[in-house]
């Protein structure tokens, strides 16, 4: 069985969502380490379910970013979350059942899936969103309408910056 282990390789550099890849990678470390220790089902269970609860909130904090960004790829990066999204419920609801075999095949479709889905997919997103927040932004008045000093710029969410001030991602 592989051993799914966060490091640098799979960083996105969107703070919030690298702490959350973590989660899940250390969820599904603990279920792994409790199939092959022979834990009880019903630890086995609850492990499944916090996994498969960590996985949904995630895609979904991902999603609400992409959509709020205007993320062009977004289609293409949700339909591999759907896809994820129910081979995961389908084998919890297997796991449920008593079977064990499905965890072991849970942790290895998901060792996999997450190894290759941050690298590409989430580390796409993520230049994306970091640059929207570095302040790429769009002006607000019609061009040449006004002086630029007395324009206001607003990025994504709506906060104002200014464009000649270079701000860290957070
Ligand atoms: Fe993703
Ligand atoms: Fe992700």
């Amino acid at each position: 069985m592989r051993n799914l282990k966060w490091s640098a390789s799979h960083e996105v550099f969107v703070p919030d969502i690298d702490d959350e890849h973590k989660e899940i990678f250390d969820a599904v470390t603990d279920l792994r380490k409790a199939l092959t220790g022979d834990s009880a089902l019903t630890d086995i269970v609850r492990l499944t379910s916090r996994l498969a609860a960590c996985v949904v909130d995630h895609f979904s904090h991902e999603e609400r970013l992409m959509r709020a960004a205007r993320y062009d790829s977004l289609r293409w990066h949700k339909q591999q979350h759907e896809a994820a999204r129910r081979r995961v419920s389908q084998f919890a609801a297997q796991i449920e059942q008593g079977d064990r075999t499905a965890g072991l095949a849970l942790v290895d479709y998901l060792s996999s899936w997450l190894a290759n889905h941050t690298r590409l997919a989430d580390r796409m997103m993520g230049a994306f969103l970091r640059n929207q927040r570095l302040g790429l932004g769009k002006m607000t008045f019609q061009a040449g309408t006004r002086p630029l000093d007395s324009c206001e710029w607003v990025n994504a969410q709506g906060d104002r910056f200014n464009p000649r001030v270079a701000k860290k991602c957070r």
